[in-house]
C-alpha cells in the first residue's frame, strides 16, 4: 500500500518506535544496510533552503546503496515557469521511487501526495510541520534520556512559526507522562490549534511561560529554537523578538546534570558557542541522527 509521511501522526506510535529501533541498528551496524535500496532513486524537491534535511536525506539514500536526484533551488526547476505541484509530482513519479519535498507553502507536500504514485515525505512545509525532524528529535531524546515517557520537556523560542515544535509536540504527547513547558514571548506562543486540539483536548499537562530561567531546574529536555525570520511579515518585529532567549553557560547552572539540550538547527545566536562544550549539548548528535532516521524511513516507505 502506498504510504506518505506528511504529518507526524501519519505514523502510529508503534511504527515510530519500530523506526527508531531500526535507526538505532543502522547507526550501530551501517554495513548491514549498504545494499538495501540498490537501484532505488530518491528525488529531493526543495523549494526552500536547507542544509541538514536535504543533505541527510541524500546521505541516507546513498548509505543504502541507492541514488539521488532533485533540485535545491526552485528557480532552477520549472516551478519558476509556473508549473503546479500536482504536475511536478506526476512527472517525478516516473523518474524516482520516493520523494522528499520542502516547500514554503503549508500543505504543499499534502497536495503533492494526492497526485503521487510514489511515497511523498514532507521535509518541512512553511510554519506547519516537519515530521522527519521529529523522528530525529525522538531518536536523540531516547538516546540521551533512555526513554520517551515521563519527561518534562521545555520548548523555547519561536513556538508560533517553528514547524519542528508543532510536529514534536504532536508526536511526543502520545507517550505517557509527558509534561510540556512552553517558553516564548507572547507574540510567538504556540498556535491555538496545538494548545486546544492537542494539549487541552488530550489532557496533557502544560504551562506557557515567559522565563527560561524559572523553568530550567525542572527540565529533562530543553528544546531551543531559532526565531524564524523568513516567516515574519515585517523586519521590525523580527529584530524586536530575535534575542528573546539566548542560552549561555551561566543560564545552565541551575539545570539538571542529566538535561539534554536539543536544537533542530540552524542556530543564529540563541545558543552561545560556549554551550557546545557542555556534555548536555546534544544538537550536533541530533543532526547526525537525522541520517539514520531517514534511512529507516526510506526503507519503511519503500517496503524494503
Ligand atoms: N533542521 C532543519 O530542518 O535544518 P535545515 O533547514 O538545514 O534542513
Amino acid at each position: 500500500m502506498l504510504r506518505h509521511l506528511i504529518d507526524p501522526l501519519d505514523l502510529s506510535r508503534e511504527e515510530v518506535i519500530s523506526l527508531l529501533d531500526l535507526a538505532d541498528d543502522m547507526k550501530k551496524h551501517p554495513e548491514n544496510y549498504r545494499e538495501k535500496a540498490r537501484y532505488k532513486k530518491l528525488a529531493t524537491l526543495f523549494y526552500e533552503p536547507s542544509t541538514r534535511t536535504r543533505l541527510s536525506f541524500e546521505a541516507a539514500m546513498l548509505n543504502l546503496g541507492g541514488n539521488v536526484l532533485g533540485f535545491s533551488d526552485s528557480n532552477q526547476s520549472s516551478a519558476a515557469k509556473g508549473e503546479s505541484i500536482a504536475d511536478t509530482i506526476r512527472v517525478i513519479g516516473a523518474y524516482a521511487d520516493i520523494c522528499a519535498m520542502r516547500h514554503p507553502k503549508e500543505g504543499a507536500p499534502l497536495r503533492a501526495s494526492r497526485y503521487s504514485r510514489i511515497p511523498v515525505i514532507n521535509a518541512g512545509d512553511g510554519g506547519h510541520q516537519h515530521p522527519t525532524q521529529t523522528l530525529t528529535d525522538l531518536m536523540t531524546i531516547r538516546e540521551r534520556a533512555g526513554r520517551l515517557e515521563d519527561l518534562t520537556i521545555g520548548v523555547c523560542g519561536d513556538l508560533k512559526f517553528g514547524r519542528t515544535v508543532h510536529s514534536l509536540i504532536k508526536s511526543i504527547i502520545r507517550f505517557p507522562n509527558i509534561r510540556l513547558v512552553l517558553i516564548s514571548p507572547e507574540e510567538l506562543r504556540v498556535p491555538d490549534y496545538i494548545t486546544e486540539d492537542e494539549l487541552k483536548a488530550k489532557n496533557i499537562p502544560f504551562t506557557e511561560v515567559r522565563s527560561l530561567d524559572d523553568a530550567m531546574p525542572d527540565l529533562d529536555i530543553l528544546y531551543m529554537t531559532r526565531v524564524q525570520r523568513e516567516r515574519f511579515f515585517n523586519e521590525e518585529d523580527y529584530v524586536r523578538l530575535k534575542n528573546s532567549y539566548i542560552l549561555t553557560v551561566d543560564k545552565l547552572r541551575p539545570a539538571k546534570e542529566s538535561l539534554a539540550i536539543l536544537h533542530p538547527l540552524p542556530r543564529v545566536n540563541e545558543i552561545t558557542l560556549a554551550v557546545d562544550d557542555d556534555p548536555r549539548a546534544a544538537y550536533f548528535e541530533q543532526a547526525e541522527n537525522g541520517v539514520y532516521v531517514r534511512m529507516a524511513l526510506i526503507c519503511f516507505l519503500l517496503g524494503l
